[in-house]
């Protein structure tokens, strides 16, 4: 464990030195701009997906370097979905990573902007990439795919959608979770797949990984939605209840969500244990999201 922690810092040290590397070639205007898009990204976030990403590129015999920048850019993605997520238009959570959340630091419009910036440097930084040639084209489309319409918005257009509705299934939790959260956790661990032309079995077996870790990942968040504490979290708790959210724990209850997460981290394992590599770090990354408090 103390191992795992260890890697996981320098893991996170090294995506922080990447992400200030592409900040210091930044320099937006107005001021306003400036800040609210550096603000965000530097609060502090757990930096889960790059730490997966770098953790996968050396499973793979690669190297930190050769996916740092597609790292920055989906934090950046990452990060900008937070900040639209915390909106009064849609969860209005004034917290964000123990900090005020954008639109309550710089107001709603300037959030928004902020969010839209993120988003679109992001996609400057993957378009860069891409000069590194054809598997890099393939892991930034990759990227594109999983955030957009037919992945992290479509879970997020549901997710609002069945707020306050008494008529969601199953079947509709599912489909909110497996597009707002799976789909970015596919990219964190596939992306190094791609990049390194991995087989398709292999790159596969990667992408039913993250979206079981992300499926984990959620439910875990529902929970501590619930029962988590705020000094942790950095987020108001209590929130999925108050905006009458489809959670997981509103689905199946706390008690069946423990052993549908058990279950879950089970069915991580055992895919990872079908790779050909040595993935210790991601074993314990998994019972790490399983046992979570942050
Ligand atoms: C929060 O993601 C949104 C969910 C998918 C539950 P994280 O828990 O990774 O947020 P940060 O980046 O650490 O703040
Ligand atoms: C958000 O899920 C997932 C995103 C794509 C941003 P939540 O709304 O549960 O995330 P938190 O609890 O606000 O971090
Ligand atoms: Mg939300
Ligand atoms: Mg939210
Ligand atoms: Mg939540």
């Amino acid at each position: 464990m103390t191992d795992f922690k260890e890697k996981f810092d320098s893991y996170r040290v090294a995506f922080e030195n990447a992400l200030d590397e592409y900040l210091a070639s930044v320099s937006l205007k107005p001021q306003i701009l400036d800040e609210s898009f550096r603000y965000s990204l530097k609060l502090g976030g757990k930096r889960v997906r790059p730490v997966l990403m770098f953790a996968c590129a050396q499973m793979f015999g690669g190297k930190i370097s050769d996916v740092a920048s597609l790292a920055v850019a989906l934090e950046m993605i990452h990060t900008y979905s937070l900040i639209h997520d915390d909106l009064p238009a849609m969860d209005n959570d004034d917290f964000r990573r123990g900090q005020p959340s954008s639109h309550k630091k710089f107001g709603e419009g300037q959030a928004i902007l902020a969010g839209d910036a993120l988003l679109n440097q992001a996609f400057s930084v993957c378009v860069e990439e891409c000069k590194k040639g054809r598997t890099y084209v393939n892991a930034a489309a990759l990227i594109a795919k999983n955030a957009g319409a037919c992945g992290m918005i479509a879970g997020q257009a549901a997710d609002l959608y069945f707020q306050g509705r008494d008529d969601a299934s199953e079947a509709d939790y599912e489909f909110i979770v497996r597009n707002k959260t799976s789909k970015m956790f596919m990219s964190a661990v596939a992306v190094p797949a791609y990049v390194y032309d991995a087989d398709e079995n292999i790159a596969a077996l990667m992408l039913e990984f993250g979206k079981n870790l992300g499926y984990l990942f959620q439910i875990t968040d529902d929970m501590l939605d619930v029962s988590g504490d705020f000094e942790k979290l950095g987020k108001t708790v209590g929130k999925d209840a108050e905006e009458d959210k489809l959670s997981a724990v509103r689905v199946y209850g706390l008690e069946e969500c423990s052993q549908k997460a058990d279950r879950l981290c089970e069915l991580c394992l055992k895919l990872l244990s079908q790779l050909p590599y040595e993935c210790g770090f991601l074993e314990e990354f998994t019972r790490y999201v399983r046992g979570r408090e942050q």
